[in-house]
């Protein structure tokens, strides 16, 4: 390299090679050459070098594995409560309910948070999904149901939509009389709430973590509970996105009764066209909504809890390439 080069030679002096500094002669004239003119060159670039070397030395620390610190050892944790589980049922969240804990009030929209477009209707669904959940749960004893949404809407506090739902499913639970109280005690000792997602792709990623952190493993199946019109959402752009295998991914999609042409085409419009041009939601107007979607300022656990998954929490590329980095699924 650089051997026809001599003025190279000298001002690099990583590619001086041994030769220069055998003949006396030439030895000399270099150093003084190196002293006079270079001097400052040489400085800079010792410098450079030297910082680099630190750089590198200081990202290998980074890796989780290296860091112990990010995870506090004065904040222990109990053993993992559910490690037989293989199968995350996932229930997206879409709202937020505030009112008692009553069967009659759970359909009553004056007692959920909603946006304009979910008046009338919509509530009705949200129970079927929660009751759906349970339904799978109780048919799949290897399994773990996850409610899963932030505290997205600054009417309802604090409260996360995975907590509103979570109690709903306490509620249909106990008014469900074909269960013993003991299965319905083992349905619930397998219910999770994933209480930071803010949007669809968020719903899916942040409960396989949550997922890991009550079992100890990732899940070998999951089933997404939510409306059919985003079907298209979950299996081909939120799956895809994270690389999880088709066939171990199943979707249950349950829509209102009345039918709503305009909800197809606003799911088009405002969801899939957005979610295919960035596939991670970190630009643009999927970005905003979930600042918008964050009005308490919440921000997640899961690169501590899942360090493996980091690299993947913290993926927006400009070009919106999938992501390829490792991943605990095989895909
Ligand atoms: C979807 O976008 C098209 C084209 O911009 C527009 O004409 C239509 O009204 C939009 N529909 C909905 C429901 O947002």
């Amino acid at each position: 390299m650089n051997t026809n080069n001599p003025k190279r030679k000298v001002i690099l002096p990583l590619h001086i090679d041994t030769t220069s500094f055998t003949g006396g002669q030439t030895q000399s004239s270099l150093w003084r050459k190196l002293n006079k003119r270079q001097l400052p060159i040489f400085a800079l670039l010792t410098i450079l070098f030297f910082s680099l070397f630190l750089n590198i030395i200081q990202h290998n620390n980074q890796k989780p594995s290296n860091h112990p610190e990010i995870f506090s050892s004065h904040d222990p944790l109990p053993p993992v409560p559910l490690t037989e589980n293989h199968h995350a049922i996932i229930v997206a969240g879409h709202a937020i309910y505030t009112g008692p804990d009553d069967m009659e009030q759970l359909t009553n929209d004056k007692y959920w948070i909603l946006e304009p477009y979910q008046q009338g209707g919509q509530v009705n669904t949200f129970i079927q999904h929660i009751q759906k959940g349970i339904d799978i749960l109780k048919e799949d004893e290897k399994s773990a149901l996850i409610f899963s949404g932030g505290e997205t809407r600054p009417d309802a506090g604090p409260r996360s939509e995975a907590l509103s739902y979570w109690s709903i499913a306490q509620q249909l639970l106990q008014h469900d009389n074909s269960m013993s109280a003991q299965l319905k005690s083992s349905l619930s000792d397998r219910m999770i709430t994933e209480e930071y997602a803010k949007d669809s792709h968020e719903n899916l990623l942040f409960s396989i973590c949550r997922f890991s952190e009550m079992t100890g493993n990732y899940p070998s199946q999951i089933s997404v509970v939510g409306f059919e019109f985003k079907r298209k959402r979950f299996e081909d752009i939120h799956r895809y996105s994270i690389g999880y295998p088709v066939d171990q991914f199943h979707y249950i999609g349950i829509d209102p009764a009345e039918k709503d042409p305009s909800r197809a085409e606003g799911e088009m419009n405002n969801s899939v066209r957005p979610f295919e041009k960035d596939l991670y939601g970190c630009h643009g107007t999927l970005k905003q909504k979930k600042m918008h979607r964050n009005p308490f300022r919440r921000r997640h656990p899961y690169g501590a809890s899942c360090p493996i998954l980091a690299p993947l929490l913290n993926y927006c590329p400009s070009n919106n390439a999938p992501y390829r980095g490792p991943l605990p699924w095989a895909s």
